[in-house]
C-alpha cells in the first residue's frame, strides 16, 4: 500500500479519514477525488498535516475516463471509496443522483481497478485493495427486541439511498467473485463528529439550538440509531484494510443505541450547561414534532462481534465525550458553519425539506 485514492475525501467521513491517514500513516501518499457536490467542501481539507503527501483532484466518479486517468496517473494501488450521495431525505425527494453516483460511479471505479490492476499489471492482485464504505441501512429496519444486524443479515433496503448502497455493495462483491478483484467492505452505523454537513441530524440540532431555531423531530422521535464517532470509524477502516480478510464484509457500530428524542434532549441539556447565558435555555423548549419521513426505518443496530474477534476492534469514544467534542467544535467554528448556511442551495434545501413537514403536536 503506497498510493491511496480516497473518493469523496472532501465530505464528512472522507475528510476525517484523509486527516487520519496523514497523521498515522507516514509512508502513504493520499489522492482525493471529489466532485465537490453540495456535501463536499475544500474547507474540510484545510490545514492538513504533511500536505506534501496529499493531492486533490476535482473530479466525478460518474466520468469513467476521469476515474481511470486519475488512477493511472497516480499509480493508485488502494481505493477507499466513500464518494456517494448520502442523505436519505434527499433520496426521497430526488433519487436520480443516487443511482448515478452510488451505483454507476461505483461501477466505474470497480471497472477501472479491474482494467488497471488485473489486466494491465504484472503485480500480484494481493498488492492492491478496493475498500468500499457502506451502511447499516442496507439491512432494513429492526423491531425493538430484534437482535442487531450481522454480516449475514439479509439485505432489505427501504429508501432509495439504502437501495442504491445495497446495489453498490452487490457490485463490489460480484467483482471479487467474478474477476478476483481484491476487495473488502465495511457497513457502518450512523457517524457523528467534526465536519459533518449541517443538514444531518446531529449538526442540524446543535446549530439550530444555538440559534434558538426549532428542533424538528420526525414522527414520534422514538426511532433508534447506533451512533459511531467518526474517528473510531476511521480506525476500524484502517484495520480492515491492513488485516481484514479479502472478499469479506465487516460491520462497524458505535455500541450507542439511542432514540432520536433522547439524543436531542442530550444535546439540549449539554448546551444548557455550556451556554449558561443563552436566551434560549432550556433548549428543549425548541423541540417540535414534525411530519415523519416516508418509509422511516425504526431501528438500526450493529453486531460488531466479527470485527471485534478477528481484528480486536471496538469503539473507544463514549457517546457523551464524543458528543461534547462535536458540540464544542461546532461552537468554535462559526465561520465553517456560516459558509455553508450562506449558500443559496442550503437555504433551498431547508425550505424544501421542512416546509412540507409542518408541526404535528
Ligand atoms: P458526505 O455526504 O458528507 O460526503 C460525500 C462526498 O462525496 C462529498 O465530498 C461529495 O462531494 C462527494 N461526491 C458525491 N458525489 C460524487 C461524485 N459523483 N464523484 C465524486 N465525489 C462525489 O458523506 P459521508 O457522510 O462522509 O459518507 C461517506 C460514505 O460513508 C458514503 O459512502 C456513505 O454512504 C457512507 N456512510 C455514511 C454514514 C454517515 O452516518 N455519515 C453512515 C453509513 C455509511
Ligand atoms: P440522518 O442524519 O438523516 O441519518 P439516517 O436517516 O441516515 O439515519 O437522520 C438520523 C435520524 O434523525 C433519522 O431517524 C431521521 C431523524 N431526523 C429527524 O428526526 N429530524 C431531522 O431534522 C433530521 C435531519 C433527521
Amino acid at each position: 500500500m503506497k498510493n491511496i485514492l480516497v473518493t469523496g475525501g472532501a465530505g464528512f467521513i472522507g475528510s476525517n479519514f484523509v486527516r487520519y491517514l496523514l497523521e498515522n500513516e507516514p509512508k502513504l501518499n493520499v489522492v482525493v477525488l471529489d466532485a465537490l457536490t453540495y456535501a463536499g467542501s475544500m474547507e474540510n481539507l484545510r490545514d492538513l498535516p504533511d500536505g506534501s503527501r496529499y493531492s486533490f483532484i476535482h473530479g466525478d466518479i460518474c466520468r469513467r475516463d476521469q476515474v481511470k486517468e486519475t488512477m493511472q496517473e497516480h499509480d493508485i494501488d488502494t481505493v477507499i471509496h466513500f464518494a456517494a450521495e448520502t442523505h436519505v431525505d434527499r433520496s426521497i425527494l430526488g433519487p436520480a443522483p443516487f443511482i448515478e453516483t452510488n451505483i454507476v460511479g461505483t461501477f466505474n471505479l470497480l471497472d477501472a481497478a479491474r482494467a488497471l490492476w488485473l489486466e494491465g499489471s504484472n503485480a500480484p492482485s494481493s498488492s492492491f485493495r478496493f475498500h468500499h464504505i457502506s451502511t447499516d441501512e442496507v439491512y432494513g429496519s429492526l423491531a425493538p427486541d430484534d437482535p442487531a444486524f450481522t454480516e449475514i443479515t439479509s439485505y432489505a433496503p427501504n429508501s432509495p439511498y439504502a437501495a442504491s448502497k445495497a446495489a453498490s455493495d452487490h457490485l463490489v462483491r460480484a467483482y471479487s467473485q467474478t474477476y478476483g478483484l481484491p476487495i473488502t467492505i465495511t457497513n457502518c452505523s450512523n457517524n457523528y463528529g467534526l465536519y459533518q454537513f449541517p443538514e444531518k441530524m446531529i449538526p442540524l440540532m446543535i446549530i439550530n439550538a444555538m440559534a434558538g431555531a426549532r428542533l424538528p423531530i420526525y414522527g414520534d422521535g422514538l426511532q433508534v440509531r447506533d451512533w459511531l464517532f467518526v474517528l473510531d470509524h476511521c480506525e476500524a477502516i484502517m484495520l480492515v484494510i491492513r488485516d481484514g480478510r479479502l472478499g469479506e464484509t465487516y460491520n462497524i457500530g458505535g455500541m450507542n443505541q439511542l432514540t432520536n428524542l433522547s439524543l436531542v434532549e442530550m444535546i439540549c441539556s449539554i448546551l444548557d450547561e455550556i451556554l449558561p447565558e443563552s436566551p434560549h435555555r432550556p433548549h428543549s423548549q425548541l423541540v417540535e414534532f414534525v411530519q415523519d419521513r416516508p418509509g422511516h426505518d425504526r431501528r438500526y443496530a450493529m453486531d460488531i462481534t466479527k470485527i471485534n474477534q478477528e481484528l480486536d476492534w471496538e469503539p473507544k469514544e463514549t457517546f457523551e465525550s464524543g458528543l461534547r467534542k462535536t458540540m464544542e467544535w461546532y461552537l468554535n467554528n462559526p465561520s465553517w458553519v456560516s459558509a455553508i448556511q450562506d449558500r443559496p442551495t442550503h437555504k433551498d434545501w431547508l425550505e424544501q425539506n421542512y416546509a412540507i413537514r409542518g408541526e404535528t403536536k
